[in-house]
């Protein structure tokens, strides 16, 4: 049975993605920082479809802690699935600042860094034994990381999540010889909580962003979670080392 590890799965794309995993049949973990009570629900509507689906604590900063994590993974795997090992880690969790490159501080920098690319190499070099051959590796990037979607203010957060394709591109080869696929989906605007919830206490951004998107409207979640379904599934076993942009065509 598939079973997927989505970290960053208690809210917006993340949470999507613990659906869209759920609803294609796959078992799911998902991981939690600040909302465990979303987590819970996630694990409950999963619940409620027939699926089955367990919600852990993580700090993806906190690298000192994953080993701990790693352990209780192996007990939920055993205890729930009576499996050693599961299919497919999305490495999804992030969050964003905004700052000009002038005035960002080494200790914004860092932050970034601990979270959107230092958290997902540490966690994923630690859980590789946990993942079976011929699973699946999906990193959340984002298209602030292509030529369309330089924004002023995100030079830093751009920065972690450009490495991040780097990263899947070297990943991709790195574990290619297991069969793992590494891939990445670059949302484009998204309709989350990201930023403090930013398109909640200021709707008027929303009209902007979705004038600038070909298709007319800003992203949601399940815009991109049908992605990360489609990357982890056999569909798409032939890519691998790919960042694929769900955008609506961002300044087509
Ligand atoms: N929304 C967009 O427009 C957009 C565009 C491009 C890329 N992205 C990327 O998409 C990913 C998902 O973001 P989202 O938009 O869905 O935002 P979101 O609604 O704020 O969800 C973020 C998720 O990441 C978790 N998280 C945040 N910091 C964490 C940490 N230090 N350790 C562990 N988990 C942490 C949150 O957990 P808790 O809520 O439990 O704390 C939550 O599950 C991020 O990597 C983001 O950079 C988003």
């Amino acid at each position: 049975m598939d079973i997927s590890v989505i970290v960053g799965g208690s809210a917006g794309i993340g949470q999507a993605a613990a659906l869209e995993l759920a609803r294609l049949g796959s078992g799911v973990v998902l991981t939690y920082r600040n909302h465990p009570d979303e987590a819970r629900q996630t694990v409950a509507q999963i619940a409620a479809s027939g699926g089955r689906a367990v919600a852990l604590p993580l700090d993806v900063g906190e690298i000192d802690t994953f080993a701990a994590f790693g352990e209780r993974l192996r007990e939920v795997l055993a205890d729930t699935w009576g499996a050693n090992r599961f299919t497919t880690l999305v490495n999804n969790a992030g969050f964003g600042l905004m700052a000009p490159f002038a005035e960002t501080t080494p200790e914004q920098y860092e932050r970034l860094h601990r979270v959107l690319l230092k958290g997902p190499y540490f966690l994923t070099q630690l859980l590789l034994p946990l993942i079976s051959d011929g699973g699946a590796i999906i990193n959340t990037t984002s298209t602030s990381t292509h030529p369309i979607g330089i924004t002023t203010g995100y030079s830093a957060y751009g920065t972690m999540k450009g490495g991040l394709v780097v990263l899947t591109r070297y990943l991709a080869k790195e574990l290619s010889p297991r069969g793992i696929r590494v891939n990445s989906v670059s949302p484009g605007v998204t309709r989350t909580r990201l930023g403090d919830d930013a398109f909640a206490r200021h709707p008027e951004l929303i009209p902007p962003q979705a004038a600038r998107t070909a298709l007319g409207r800003i992203g949601e979640p399940d815009d991109i979670a049908g992605v990360i379904g489609f990357l982890a599934s056999d569909q798409a076993r032939w890519i691998t080392g790919q960042d694929i942009e769900a955008s609506g065509g961002y300044d087509l």
